[in-house]
């Protein structure tokens, strides 16, 4: 059973995550950066499709809900799972719930938070800015959710 995992990172940790998430697989998983996903990219050789992104002012990034609205009738016949990097865990059902079409989280076998990071020099001036103020905090820090990625994980590889 072939497995994908497809995500979304402006800064890299999610991309950090999609990475320790397929390392814990023990069958190996095709991990697809969307920036590098071809207009034609077939979801057809895959029975599992893991989908992950960044959350930026709420809303998770526009090319993987693009991404869920084109697949969304060939993603349904699938077994499918999410997670969400973000600063927030009180706010990750409400993040989930306002960006992924209901039917596909419904049918989604497993979610999670996987926490988060803030790559200072990774960011623009304006998103630095706003960081620091909402943070409080000036050095680039991360707070991962190492216990849910591999909870996650092997929920996949059991799916
Ligand atoms: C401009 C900006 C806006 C953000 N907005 C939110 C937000 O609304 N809620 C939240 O929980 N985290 C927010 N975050 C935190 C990111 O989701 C978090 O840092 C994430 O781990 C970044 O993943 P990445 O390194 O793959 O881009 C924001 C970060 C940035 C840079």
């Amino acid at each position: 059973m072939k497995t994908l995992i497809i995500y979304a990172s402006h800064a890299g940790y999610t991309r950090e995550c999609a990475e320790k998430i397929a390392s814990y697989l023990v069958k190996e998983a095709t991990i697809l950066d969307i920036e590098n996903m071809a207009a034609d990219f077939n979801v057809e050789p895959y029975a599992k499709i893991i989908i992950g992104s960044y959350v930026h002012a709420g809303r998770i990034a526009s090319k993987i809900k693009r991404f869920l609205k084109k697949y969304q009738p060939l993603i349904s016949q699938k077994k499918i799972a999410f997670f969400l990097s973000c600063l927030s865990k009180d706010n990750f059902g409400k993040y989930l719930r306002q960006n992924i079409p209901t039917p596909l989280l419904n049918q989604a076998l497993s979610k999670t938070h996987v926490g988060a990071a803030v790559y200072y020099e990774k960011l623009n001036p304006l998103e630095r800015f706003m960081l620091k103020k909402i943070t409080g905090r000036n050095q680039s820090f991360s707070v991962p959710e190492n216990d849910n990625i591999r909870r996650f994980a092997e929920e996949i590889a059991n799916l």
